[in-house]
Formats: C-alpha cells, structure tokens, sequence
C-alpha cells in the first residue's frame, strides 16, 4: 500500500514532520493547500512550502485546495512534485486544467467532497493519474472518517476496471488502521493521513504499508 503523510495539524509544526519523513517507509508527502476561499482554512505560503520541504528527499503529492488552482501549477512543479491533484468543484473546463497539469510534466490528479458523485469524474478517467476521494470534508485534519466513501472508492475502481485506466485511486481524511482496511478491501491504492500517523510516525507508517 501506497502511504502518503500530510502534514496538516494544529499542534506539530510541519517542519519538524517533515525531519522525521526520510527516516520512515513513506511514499509521499501529502501538501495541503488552502487558500481560504475553496475552504474556509488558509495553510502555508509558497515560500514556507518552500522551506518545509526542502528537509526531505521524499516525492510530493499535492493537493490544493483553492479556487483557480491553474494559478499554483508553475510553482509546485519547481519542487519535488510527482502528484497535483486539483478539486473537480473548483474548476469549471477540467480538460483545460488537465492538460495545463500535464503540460509541467506533472502527474494529474482530481479530488471530490464527499457531496459530489464519483460519476462525475468517469468521462476523464481515461486522461487522469489519479483520483482523490475526499473521505471528510475538506479543510481540517483530525475528522472522522465518511462511511459512505467506501462504497465510492469501489465504484471507482470498478470503472476504472472497466475503463481500462491506470488511474489510481487515493483516500483522504479521517484515515487510521481501521478506516484503512476498509477502504483497502474497496479497492485504494494510496492512503492518505495525518493526525493517525502523526501519534506514532514510524510505526504507524509501517502499519498502514503493511493493512
Ligand atoms: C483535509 C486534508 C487532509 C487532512 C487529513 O482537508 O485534505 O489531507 O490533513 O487529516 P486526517 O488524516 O487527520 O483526517
Ligand atoms: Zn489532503
């Protein structure tokens, strides 16, 4: 199992996560992005992003959370970035936006509320990387996890199944050992998580490598 760690939280800075990441199993960092106008929440600025994650070697995966996202794609593809996912309610041309993506090399990805139905996305799966199911809502961490988002992770992957896609699949929001396992058995490739992981770093990075 892929395990990408965000590090979204109220009481650890983001820095000190980040020291701590090269010494784990961790795929990715997961960068949340808020602008406080797609969510209430702002996060950091590009030069802060900067500076956090200039202390790990690992690959980002980014998720923004902002209205016109089209703006941020030249930045983030200067850093480590291998995933930009960008929120299906925040855009309104998406094939634009999806080869704007593609156009900086970057791997695309789409992100959806838990109110939006994963149908929606089908007609650009065959041109994605990467589906994001929102499995709070976004904006904070610390939430509990949407029971319903199962159900979508499956329907997902059974039409990318069906579609014949590489696209993967990655859960956000709420994510733990149990949750995990959940969404596991529905089909994920890509767990996402931050306050679980961020009580017990290493080992609980191990234990969602290995659900
Ligand atoms: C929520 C963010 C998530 C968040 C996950 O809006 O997109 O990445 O940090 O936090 P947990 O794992 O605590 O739900
Ligand atoms: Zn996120």
């Amino acid at each position: 199992m892929k395990v990408s760690v965000s590090i979204l939280s109220s009481s650890i800075k983001a820095s000190d996560i980040v020291k701590e990441l090269d010494k784990t199993n961790a795929d990715f960092i997961h960068l949340d992005i808020m602008d406080g106008k797609f969510v209430e929440n702002k996060t950091w600025t590009f030069s802060e992003i900067k500076k956090i994650t200039s202390y790990s070697k690992l690959p980002l995966d980014v998720h923004l959370m902002v209205k016109n996202p089209e703006k941020y794609i030249e930045d983030y593809a200067m850093l480590n970035t291998t995933y930009l996912a960008f929120h299906y309610e925040a855009v309104k041309d998406i094939n634009k936006m999806i080869d704007l993506v593609k156009n900086y090399g970057l791997k695309v990805g789409i992100a959806i509320n838990p109110e939006t139905n994963e149908e929606v996305l089908y007609p650009y799966l065959k041109d994605i990387d990467e589906v994001l199911v929102m499995s709070v809502h976004p904006g904070k961490s610390g939430q509990s996890f949407i029971d319903a988002s199962v159900n979508k992770i499956k329907n997902i992957k059974d039409e990318i199944i069906k579609q014949n896609t590489n696209t993967i699949v990655s859960v956000d929001g709420g994510i733990n050992n149990e949750t995990a396992l959940l969404c596991k058995e529905a089909g994920v490739d890509r767990l996402v998580s931050a306050s679980y992981l961020h009580n017990n770093l290493k080992e609980n990075i191990n234990i969602l490598k290995n659900i």
